[in-house]
């Protein structure tokens, strides 16, 4: 199902925790502000003017619908910048002492944490239980002091764990230590108030919330001290530096205005995960087939509600390669993940269902599903029948 260049691609769009569809809503917004705002926010002539009006106008709707204040928004490229400006930027005005992080957190997190090191940084990863849930008395036995900064991945983007965000807010300020919470599978899906949240520092893509690709933000609480760490023009209050994406800025706000309109219909939750659970239900009547990460039936606040992740494994009970299931279930017209999108080479092992205690070939045999709302039940209809179907092509080989 190769398409020709220039041709849409069509299928049922499963992937939405690698990149969700822009909304059509967040692409006319985006055309409208980039024809009237194409100018420089720092010229000082008209059109300068008004691409600072446009950025401007973003950043507070932005702002409001994430619960900060204008001034804590710093628009960024996405997650993996945004994480690396809270580590970094943050780091750079505390002594050096010891980092916190998680054993399940995105390789941006791992790298920012390394590049710490460098710098004279103690690391120290908390292991997490079966369901990809924080150890909470690994944390509390080394949030004390050398321990200056904490990251911790909220909504975890392999296995759908929602980190008990109350509890590790609420410790980590007792002991005097400063949070980053990775919450770029969070935005959208739950509603995500700033200013009532336990943490200093929060990242976000816009990608992941049928926004744009190309833009994120990191929400910086009033008072905590940053660096850039891209020097230049000064943008972003000296924050990060680089001519600002306004029509990206205002697909960024149109995609979480949309958010929010569907969070309201959930009764904050996103609405899909009533889509999600019914397959679930359907799923795991198939032989070969586990959940993954926490069971949404029966912990629906500990998992992300557009998510589901399954370990596959044949009649005998022997584990498969989930990437091989990835591409025979594209030959059936779905486009899921084996996993995290964004893991590269090497082992097929995935090291969050390692970290969780899955042996080396159950940790290569995942399947991940994203849901959304472009999709309807009757998309789902077929989707155990194929995944039987490729199941037993997979048994038997190319
Ligand atoms: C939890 C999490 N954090 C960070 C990232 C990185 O975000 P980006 O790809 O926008 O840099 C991702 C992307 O998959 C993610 O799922």
């Amino acid at each position: 199902m190769s398409p020709r260049p220039g041709a849409p691609v069509r299928g049922v769009y499963l992937d939405a925790c690698a990149t969700a569809p822009p909304a059509p809503e967040v692409l006319e917004a985006m055309a409208a502000v980039q024809a009237v705002a194409w100018g420089n926010p720092s010229s000082l002539h008209g059109h300068g003017l008004a691409a600072a009006e446009a950025l401007e106008r973003a950043r507070w709707r932005c702002a409001a619908l994430l619960g900060c204040r204008p001034e804590e928004l710093v628009f960024t490229s996405g997650g993996s910048e945004s994480i690396h400006l809270a580590l970094l930027g943050a780091a750079e005005n505390l002594r050096p002492g010891r980092l916190l992080i998680s054993s399940v957190e995105h390789p941006a997190t791992a790298a920012a944490a390394a590049a710490l090191e460098r710098r004279g940084w103690q690391l120290q990863t908390l292991p997490v239980d079966r369901e990809g849930l924080l150890d909470l008395e690994a944390l509390e036995r080394w949030v004390e002091p050398p321990t200056r900064l904490v990251s911790l991945i909220w909504g975890q983007s392999e296995v759908g764990s929602l980190q008990p965000l109350d509890a590790v807010g609420a410790r980590c300020r007792r002991a005097g230590v400063l949070l980053h919470v990775d919450a770029v599978q969070v935005v959208g899906h739950l509603p995500v108030d700033f200013a009532a949240l336990p943490v200093d520092l929060l990242s976000l893509a816009g990608h992941k919330l049928q926004g744009p690709r190309g833009i994120g933000a990191l929400l910086v609480r009033s008072g905590v001290p940053l660096t850039g760490q891209i020097g230049g023009g000064g943008q972003e209050a000296g924050r990060r530096s680089g001519t600002e994406p306004v029509a990206l800025a205002a697909g960024l706000c149109r995609a979480l205005e949309l958010a929010d309109e569907r969070l309201r219909q959930g009764a904050g939750r996103d609405p899909v995960a009533a889509m999600r659970d019914a397959l679930l239900a359907r799923l795991l009547e198939l032989p070969g087939l586990r959940l993954s990460g926490p069971d949404p039936r029966h912990v629906p606040e500990a998992r992300l509600p557009h998510h589901l992740s399954l370990l596959v494994s044949s009649a005998a009970g022997g584990p498969f390669s989930g990437r091989q299931l990835v591409r025979r279930l594209w030959q059936e017209g779905y486009a899921v993940s084996s996993g995290s999108a964004c893991s590269s080479g090497g082992s097929p092992a995935s090291p969050v269902l390692r970290a969780l205690g899955y042996g080396e070939q159950e940790a290569a045999s995942g399947l991940r599903l994203g849901f959304g709302p472009w999709l309807s039940p009757a998309d789902l209809e077929g989707l155990p029948d194929a995944l039987e179907r490729a199941r037993q092509q997979v048994a038997v080989g190319p």
